[in-house]
């Protein structure tokens, strides 16, 4: 890229005179959710990728979001501004395996988490983000037997949550599962009137800590109702951009790993993204997110699915 390009000018530019939107995740970097069309949760891209107009979607985020625009939108153009910004949770349900056990267990329903491949919901009763998935898992009767994947430590917090004893995947999120309780409770110690807001990816343990457990935009919309002062943050710091954004008189301070003297804790596939990377991919309309046919005749139902419920 031509250094002395204003990218910011630039991505203005192409996308009006492409009819482009953007979409973006609160994990994005600030630059990104500062020139984006729309920020949201997972639930949130989704429901806005269903109703767009535009012709082109540039979805910032990571590829399984891409994917769900894409199926959503067979007929509009979706591009990712790299094609490696992949997502653990995901790559901890391949697709062949998560069928196998499906087939193993007929009689049960299937939900799973919009952190999935296509292929994983195409054999896939309901799809579910963190937003509604205690509404979704409470919209089946009681006795209804269920398979809930990939996140185990969403589906026991649901299952706490819901009474219910649901059969979980072993999947995680990397950056979710590497918060530690005794930073959480070091900063608590710190500022003790703190809210302690945690992404019900993160582990059992440190969800104990929280104040609320909630999506991203859950915990968004908690800091902004509160009238707390301080509040520790166990979920990817991007999100710490529009809670300063929506709450600037609030203080927001990111929980940090456990595994490093870094204060606060990035998704290394989100922060792929870069200004730059989206610059190019309005320009050379590339990379597309493609997805197979036959898998997204299967995969838009579970999808559909989940939008008809959270309506
Ligand atoms: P939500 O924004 O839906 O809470 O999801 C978090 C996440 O990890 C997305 O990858
Ligand atoms: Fe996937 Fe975790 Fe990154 Fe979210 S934060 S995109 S779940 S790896």
């Amino acid at each position: 890229v031509d250094k002395t390009l204003d990218l910011k000018a630039e991505i203005d530019k192409l996308r009006k005179e492409k009819n482009a939107v953007i979409l973006g995740h609160y994990y994005q970097a600030d630059e990104i959710q500062e020139i984006a069309d729309f920020i949201g949760d997972s639930l949130a891209l989704a429901q806005w990728a269903a109703k767009t107009d535009a012709d082109i979607i540039v979805m910032c985020g990571v590829h399984f979001m891409g994917e769900t625009a894409k199926i959503l939108c067979p007929d509009k153009k979706v591009l990712i501004p790299d094609f490696n910004a992949g997502c653990s949770l995901a790559d901890s349900c391949p697709a062949d395996k998560f069928s196998q056990f499906v087939k193993e267990h007929p009689d049960h329903t299937v939900i799973s988490y919009v952190n999935t491949s296509a292929a994983v919901k195409a054999v896939t009763d309901v799809v579910v983000t963190s937003t509604n998935a205690k509404q979704i898992v409470e919209s089946f009767a009681k006795e209804q037997k269920i398979i809930f994947g990939p996140d185990k430590n969403l589906g026991n917090y649901i299952n706490s949550i819901t009474n219910r004893n649901m059969l979980l995947w072993d999947g995680a999120c990397h950056v979710h599962e590497k918060f530690s309780v005794e930073k959480i409770i070091e900063l608590k110690k710190q500022y003790p009137d703190a809210d302690v807001l945690v992404h019900p990816e993160c582990k059992g343990a440190v969800a104990k800590l929280a104040d609320k457990v909630g999506s991203t935009a859950g915990l968004l919309k908690h800091a902004i109702a509160s009238d707390k002062k301080n509040f520790i943050v166990a979920t990817e710091s991007g999100i710490l951009y529009e809670m300063r954004k929506k709450c600037p008189e609030k203080n927001f301070i990111p929980a940090p790993p456990e595994d490093s003297t870094c204060a606060c804790n990035e998704c290394n596939f989100m922060r792929l993204n870069t200004l730059e990377k989206l610059y190019n991919t309005l320009k050379y309309e590339w990379p597309e997110v493609i997805v197979d046919n036959e898998i997204a005749d299967k995969a838009i139902r579970p999808i559909k699915k989940m939008l008809e419920i959270s309506a």
